[in-house]
Order: C-alpha cells, then sequence, then structure tokens
C-alpha cells in the first residue's frame, strides 16, 4: 500500500513513521508512505499557503493554487482530507482505506481549506474526534498507524487484529500477566484457574459490562445489540 500525504509540515511524521509497527510496515516494504512538502507549491516568494476569508472573518483559509498544484498528480489516488468538519474515523473506516492500493491523505490547517479544492479534489473527509487540533496532522498519523496494523504480514499475529475491540462492537477484557499477585493485588481467580470455558464465559461477561458501562452507543449501533 502506498499512503500519500500533503502537509505544510513533513517534518511533524518524522516520529511517527520511525518507530513501531509503522516502521516495520515500511521496512518490510508493506507500506510506502511518500511526504509531499505543500510549501513547495506555495506562492511568490513566501511561498504563501493561505489568505483571508472572503466575506471577511477570523482567521485564514488554505489557498486553491498550492492544493491544486499537490493534488493534480494524484488524482488517481484516494483522496481523504482530515479536518473537523470530516466524519468520524473508526475500525471500519480503517478496514476500508487498508483496501486501498494508492491513498492520499491531506492536512488541513488554519480554519480551513477553500471549498474548490474539496469539492474538486477531495473523494472523503475525515475527522479525528469532536475537538478541534492545529492541523490535520495527527490525524493523518493516527490513520497511517491504524491501517498499517491492519496490512498482511505487518502485525505477527493477525488474531490480535481480528478479535481486538471496536470489530465486534464490544471494548476489550480487562487483561493481567505475571505476578499473579503484587503487594496483594491478586489476579482474578478464574484466570488461573486453567478451566477455558470459565475463562471465555468472564472475558466475555467482561467485554459486555465494560461496553455497558462506558460505550453504550455501540451496543445500540452494533449488530450485536441483542447481546
Ligand atoms: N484538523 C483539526 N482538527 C481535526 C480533527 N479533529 N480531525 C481531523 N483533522 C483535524
Amino acid at each position: 500500500m502506498k499512503i500519500n500525504v500533503i502537509t505544510m509540515f513533513p517534518e511533524y511524521f518524522e516520529g511517527p513513521l520511525d518507530v513501531s509497527i509503522v516502521a516495520r510496515g515500511i521496512e518490510d516494504g508493506a507500506l510506502v508512505v511518500v511526504l509531499h512538502d505543500l510549501r513547495e507549491h506555495g506562492l511568490g516568494r513566501h511561498r504563501q499557503l493561505d489568505d483571508s476569508p472572503f466575506g471577511g472573518g477570523p482567521g485564514m483559509v488554505m489557498m486553491i493554487e498550492p492544493m491544486a498544484a499537490a493534488l493534480e498528480p494524484l488524482r488517481d489516488t484516494h483522496r481523504v482530507l482530515f479536518t473537523p468538519s470530516g466524519a468520524p474515523m473508526s475500525q471500519e473506516t480503517l478496514d476500508r482505506w487498508a483496501q486501498i492500493d494508492d491513498v492520499t491523505f491531506v492536512c488541513g490547517r488554519y480554519e480551513g481549506v477553500d471549498q474548490r479544492v474539496i469539492d474538486n479534489f477531495i473523494d472523503e473527509e475525515a475527522s479525528l474526534g469532536d475537538y478541534v487540533l492545529a492541523g490535520g496532522e495527527v490525524a493523518a498519523a493516527a490513520a497511517i498507524e491504524g491501517v498499517a496494523r491492519l496490512l498482511p504480514g505487518v502485525v505477527g499475529n493477525p488474531e490480535s487484529t481480528e478479535k481486538e475491540s471496536f470489530r465486534d462492537c464490544l471494548l476489550e477484557e480487562p487483561v493481567y500477566t505475571r505476578p499473579a499477585d503484587f503487594q496483594g493485588w491478586a489476579v482474578p481467580e478464574v484466570l488461573l484457574s486453567g478451566d477455558h470455558g470459565r475463562i471465555e464465559e468472564w472475558r466475555s461477561q467482561r467485554r459486555l459490562e465494560r461496553t455497558r458501562q462506558r460505550r453504550p452507543d455501540l451496543l445500540r449501533n452494533g449488530k450485536d445489540s441483542d447481546t
């Protein structure tokens, strides 16, 4: 899979691309990430990227010329703009993007992006959540990491991406490892019992209980709403 990223801050991605699963995916050749510096398409001596909004109002708007220059050669890719006005990203969104060979993540900045960019160059707008960040870079980094771990061969044990939270509309159960007792804080007895039937029953109850308490919306929306 190839991911293009259009950003004013390519240096932002140095950290996220260089560690853990994403670094491994790139090293193994499962993932190619190409950073495109929007500033290279900036206008004039100052490489201007933004201007004040028509009709007045606070803040600056990203101009169409630099965006068009960066996006025109990427027309064959699936182009996603990160903005708080986009559809919230979910596991389903990442599953879908991971099936596409060539995607482009566009990081918005300032108060917004000229609507003509969105109307003519963008296939989909996505948000990291209902809060405003300074730009789309964090969302793009999150999407790259979320997608990278879905690519074949990137995560050692494919079961760990199949069984995890959100696939079955339930949160994960609590997990424990050695020691069985730390300063009097004991691991639930059932997990030491060796009785796999009881363990599975306990895990499934904890998943349901947690989801009811923390994310009842998942139970209402999910296919498992009758459980
Ligand atoms: N840019 C600014 N805020 C954002 C958000 N919540 N999601 C995606 N991109 C953003």
